[in-house]
């Protein structure tokens, strides 16, 4: 049981973004990915999530091949990338964006017990304009914690945040760990992900620098020279 990706590759032209990468997720388990400015983080996540196609590579969402499936097919089979605000609604209200994901009825106690968590119940009837920032950015989570994925894939969850909204993401972050989802989340703030994740993989130009614990990938030499005068904690 697990999220595995084998040796993949991605190239735009005649860059490689994505070089021979590989990782694995179990459930609950929360892997954070971490690199400068253009390392490869987003593209990874998109090619595991089907967004972007591979010059080589596999994925496995419990030894199922993902290969050749789209995005919303990946996501059926439980694998979820989680994008922002910038893919929510902007005409249909909070109430009418559940809507859109299948089997997530509000009067459901899981369904509740994610709205409250993110802070969207009070919310139900508005529109994402009329939303405080830090709860329109937590729709996004929601909408993909509602797909009920296995695994979920999110890209700097807490940038532009304030501290509250940051630790509330990364409270939610945990709680779905905690209930059995695998997650990789790529950001920049290493104190934000030092708390969530166990094990961390870094990539520099495409390539991985380092993997394993946390604090041992941040206490590594190459990881230190990757961020030299950067952001580690
Ligand atoms: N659609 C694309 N077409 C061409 N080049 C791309 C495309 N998407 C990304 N790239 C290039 O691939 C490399 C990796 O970009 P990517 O966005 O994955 O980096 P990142 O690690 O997410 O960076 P950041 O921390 O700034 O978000 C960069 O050199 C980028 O310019
Ligand atoms: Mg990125």
């Amino acid at each position: 049981m697990s999220l595995l990706v084998e040796n993949m590759t991605i190239r735009f032209g005649g860059l490689t973004a994505v070089s021979g990468i590989s990782l694995e997720v179990r459930p609950g388990e929360i892997l954070g990915i971490i690199g400068p400015n253009g390392a490869g983080k987003t593209t990874l996540l998109n090619g595991i999530s089907g967004f972007t196609d591979l010059v080589s590579g596999r994925v496995r969402v419990d030894g199922q091949d993902m290969e050749g499936l789209p995005p919303d097919q990946r996501a059926k089979r439980g694998l979820v990338r989680s994008f922002q605000a910038t893919r929510v609604f902007d005409s249909l209200t909070v109430l009418e964006h559940l809507a859109v994901v299948p089997h997530a009825d509000p009067a459901d106690g899981d369904v509740r017990e994610i709205l409250e968590m993110l802070r969207l119940t009070p919310y139900l009837p508005h529109r994402p304009k009329d939303l405080p920032y830090g709860v329109k950015r937590n729709l996004g989570l929601a909408l993909a914690l509602l797909m009920r994925p296995r695994f979920l894939l999110i890209d700097e969850p807490s940038s532009g945040l304030s501290a509250d909204e940051s630790s509330e993401i990364s409270k939610a972050l945990a709680s779905s760990a905690a209930r059995n989802i695998g997650i990789c989340v790529i950001d920049h703030d290493m104190r934000f992900l030092r708390r969530l994740a166990r094990r961390m993989l870094v990539l520099n130009s495409g390539e991985m620098v380092a993997s394993g614990d946390t604090d041992d990938v941040l206490a590594s030499d190459s990881v230190r020279r990757v961020y030299l005068g950067g952001a580690v904690v």
